[in-house]
């Protein structure tokens, strides 16, 4: 068991080192690594090396009690001493040390591997847990640096991958009884704090749609006038609309009497089936709202994704227990989210499609502890961030690798936000 632990994390953390690698270094220049191109995102470089340091200090410093290897830069890669708009002006490793710290601290990780031992009391190594949350957090990084790769303008620099698969959609909407149901988790070795523990929710019965809001439905609200009519959006929601004067999804610019995307550097028609991507919380509740309809709380977006009510459990995907390619968008196979009547294999025991994989999507609710939460391994994970200025996002997107899909996985953001690759779908009370 222990042996097959250790294959499988010296596999993992080899292949999300490719990806973070193809995502900077093996693509990008020097001057391109450490410019910032938005006050909202990091240099890339200062992701690469964070990655690094977040592996130091958990699987050599915290693991094993190793001293530092260059107390000097650790200030510079915590993100709480530095906001990302601060990150250019600092003393950053330049791409070829960081580069070279990354190998030093991942030449000692994988020694070190060798003689982990993962049966043991302690909750940091346990299940092999520390070193599943730095393969997963080196994934997130690639995520965001995916959001700054979106945010470049020059030329288009990576793989488009395969186009998302058309389909044949089901019924617009699901139907998902009331009554109490399993939310979070006790036993995913992968599970960071926030989504533990197991806890019973009860919700009453309400429609979900079957998939995520698409750019067509999008646009006929956008048709319908909805970004000048306050009648659809919250005051807070208002003030964003009118301070940023924004009036479609990020990323759209006008054409003619239509609109254009600008996509990983490159200029294209808006496909109307594929999921909205690149719009706030904000725009998602004005959608809502004009379509008579709400945004679905965390509670309901759980329970249609992974409740199984014959075997009265939860699932770990909607699906089942396994990711398979067939099942889902994830894993960055493809640069953008698919299009309605994609992976009907990957439907929810209620029929709900698409709800891991294409677009993260915002649920009405504030991000919060669940009952009997306890910070772990540190509070600058989740709980700093518990309150109502942050709103939970579930489901992955098309760039959220598959080990950091689970259903059970629970993101937040600021409610203006729209560089991460967010879109959302609709509920109503039955
Ligand atoms: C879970 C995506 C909100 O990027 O801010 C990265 C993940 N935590 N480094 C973020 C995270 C520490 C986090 N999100
Ligand atoms: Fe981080």
């Amino acid at each position: 068991m222990t042996e097959q632990i250790r294959e499988l994390l010296a596999d993992e953390l080899g292949r999300v080192r490719e990806r973070s690698f193809g995502l900077t270094t093996s693509v990008l220049d020097d001057r391109a690594l450490t410019a910032q191109v938005s006050p909202l995102m990091s240099p890339l470089v200062w992701d690469l090396a964070h990655v690094g340091n977040y592996e130091e200090l958990w699987l050599l410093r915290a693991a094993t009690g190793a001293e530092p290897l260059r107390p000097e830069i650790d200030g510079l890669y915590d993100a709480f001493e530095h906001p990302r708009a601060e990150r250019p002006a600092l003393p950053l490793l330049p791409p070829k040390e960081a580069r070279a710290y990354l190998a030093t601290v991942r030449a000692r990780v994988l020694d070190t591997l060798e003689h982990a031992r993962f049966d043991t009391d302690d909750r940091l190594t346990r299940d092999a847990f520390v070193y599943r949350m730095v393969v997963q957090h080196e994934h997130m990084h690639d995520e965001t640096m995916l959001a700054t790769h979106q945010l470049r303008t020059d030329a288009a620099l990576l793989d488009p991958g395969a186009p998302a698969r058309a389909g044949r959609p089901g019924p617009a909407e699901v139907f998902v009884p009331g009554g109490p149901f399993t939310m979070g988790t006790d036993r995913d070795p992968w599970a960071l704090d926030n989504e533990r523990p197991a806890h019973t929710v009860d919700v009453p019965a309400f429609h979900l749609d079957a998939e995520p809001v698409s750019n067509a439905r999008f646009g006929a609200f956008m048709a319908a006038g909805g970004y000048g009519e306050p009648r659809w959006w919250t005051t807070e929601g208002w003030e964003w609309r009118t301070t940023s004067g924004k009036r479609a999804p990020g990323f759209w610019t006008r054409e003619g009497d239509g609109w254009v995307r600008r996509r990983f550097g490159r200029t294209e028609e808006i496909p109307p089936d594929e999921a909205v991507q690149h719009v706030c919380w904000y725009e998602a509740d004005a959608y809502a709202r004009w379509a008579g309809r709400r945004l679905p709380t965390e509670a309901e977006w759980d329970k249609a994704a992974l409740w199984d009510s014959d075997a009265g459990r939860a699932r770990r995907y909607p699906w089942g227990e396994e990711y398979e390619e067939r099942h889902a968008n994830l894993g960055q196979r493809a640069l953008r989210p698919s299009s309605d009547g994609a992976y009907p294999d990957g439907a929810s025991p209620y029929g709900a499609r698409r709800m891991v994989g294409d677009v993260w999507e915002w649920t009405s609710s504030d991000f919060a502890a669940y009952p009997g939460f306890r910070a772990f391994p540190y509070r600058e994970y989740s709980e700093v961030f518990f309150g109502p200025e942050y709103k939970v996002l579930r489901g992955g997107s098309w760039a959220t690798h598959p080990l950091g899909a689970r259903g059970t996985f629970r993101n937040w953001d600021y409610p203006i936000r729209r560089q991460i690759f967010a879109g959302f779908r609709t509920a109503r009370d039955a």
